[in-house]
């Protein structure tokens, strides 16, 4: 019986290596004849996995970790006709069947079929279907042909693979933020967030032609990552005003555009740039966002924080100024990427080298071993997006 090990979340601020089962070919007791085992080259480490880890989510310990995996396939299903062992893939986080309506309208994020307590399912996360995650050595990929990104030569693609890695989420995720905002060409826009979605969002927003991009947050790191690749910054400790601070930048208080990058963890502005205020981000993109504008919102917001302040918050309400929104006409679009909209567009900007995306979230290749610490540096506000490389493939 071959080994394997994963990354388990124990306890709030507390994720293990341990040993863990080989996965199978199976659903359950039914053999999954459209599915594959990878061997997984390169699996990144998300701040959607940091909100479980620090306790703010209802994850279960023992929670094996990991739902941006890239790897090579060892084995696959009868019914596998267009992948075969030895490809190397690029796995979008979320798991769709290919089958159901939404996955037939490309909603691949909310597939009806895979997670029986509600649309949407994801690799290693809490209420999303149970799947076994992929920061370990070996993960198994259900229903392959529809779900899998072929990289077409595997020398070129292990020659770019810290780029590549970024296909599974946040690059697709920091993208289509930007597309659901409306950025394209000569657009102003405010990035919410200079964490790795954030800045991948931000490298989106300039590979989509805009003209301005102004990239908040409290960390001076992670703004300094930005500028490193030509945003502006603001930054958000600062007791002037967020629409004051974009008028020194552009001439005028508001944006054509913005993107949430954050989610529920937010931190309030100015003097409360030390506490968390989760509807902060909500109520200054719609602030600062032109009436008529468009906000996307991939940052996370959840139906059960534990580890909220407050009773509403508990339950994922959060007192949002709608009204604001409303008399701007506004746009909100939210939810999970559906990943595959997206990822061989981007695969092509990567290969062709249209975008350096690996150097602007600032990759950081680790091993599994490391994978706790790096868990811990990135809570600390690392200006990295770490890439652990579990068998040593990556260089
Ligand atoms: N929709 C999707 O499909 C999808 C996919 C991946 C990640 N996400 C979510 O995107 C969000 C960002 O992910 P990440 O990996 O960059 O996380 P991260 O935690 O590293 O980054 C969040 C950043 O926001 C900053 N921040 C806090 N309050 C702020 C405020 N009021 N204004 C501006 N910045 C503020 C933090 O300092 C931090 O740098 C998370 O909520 C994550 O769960 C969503
Ligand atoms: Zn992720
Ligand atoms: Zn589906």
């Amino acid at each position: 019986m071959c080994q394997n090990h994963g990354v388990a979340y124990i306890k709030p601020g507390m994720v293990e290596v341990q040993s863990i089962e080989y996965p199978k070919l199976a659903l359950g007791d039914r053999k999954c004849e459209h599915g594959v085992i990878l061997q997984i080259v390169s699996t990144n480490i998300c701040g959607s996995d940091q909100h479980m880890v620090r306790g703010r989510t209802t994850a279960p310990a023992g929670l094996v970790l990991g739902h941006e995996i890239t790897g090579l396939v060892i084995e696959a299903g009868r019914d596998v006709e267009f992948i075969t062992v030895g490809d190397l893939v690029s796995v979008p986080f979320n798991i769709a069947c290919g089958r159901c309506r939404n996955c037939k309208a490309g909603q691949t994020g909310i597939c009806l079929n895979v997670n029986p307590s509600r649309p949407g399912a994801a690799y290693g996360y809490v209420d999303m279907g149970g799947w076994v995650g992929g920061q370990a050595e070996y993960v198994m990929v259900p229903y392959a042909d529809f779900n899998l990104l072929k990289f077409p030569d595997k020398d070129q693609a292990f020659a770019k693979i810290r780029d590549l890695t970024l296909l599974s989420d946040i690059f697709p995720t920091g993208y289509h933020g930007a597309v659901m905002a409306g950025v394209g060409p000569g657009s102003i826009v405010y990035v919410a967030g200079a964490g790795p979605v954030g800045l991948a969002c931000a490298a989106s927003c300039h590979l989509l032609g805009a003209a301005v991009v102004i990239v908040g947050d409290m960390i001076p790191e992670r703004l300094a990552q930005a500028k490193s690749f030509g945003c502006e910054t603001v930054d958000l400790r600062n007791d002037t005003p967020l629409a004051d601070q974009i008028a020194a930048i552009v001439g005028v208080p508001e944006v054509d555009c913005a993107v949430d990058c954050v989610g529920f963890e937010a931190r309030g502005h100015g003097s409360e740039a030390g506490t968390e205020h989760p509807a902060t981000v909500l109520n200054a993109v719609m602030n600062v966002t032109r009436a008529g504008g468009a906000i996307g919102i991939p940052g996370l917001y959840v139906t059960g924080d534990p580890g909220a302040k407050d009773d509403a918050a508990k339950e994922g309400s959060l007192s949002i100024r709608i009204g604001l929104g409303w008399a701007k006409s506004h746009s909100f679009y939210t939810g999970q990427c559906p990943v595959m909209k997206y990822h061989r567009q981007l695969m092509n900007a990567i290969l062709y080298d249209k975008i350096q995306i690996a150097k602007a979230v600032n990759v950081e290749v680790i091993s599994l071993d490391q994978a706790p610490k790096g868990y811990q540096d990135f809570d600390k506000g690392a200006a990295k997006k770490f890439v652990i490389d579990p068998h040593g493939m990556m260089n």
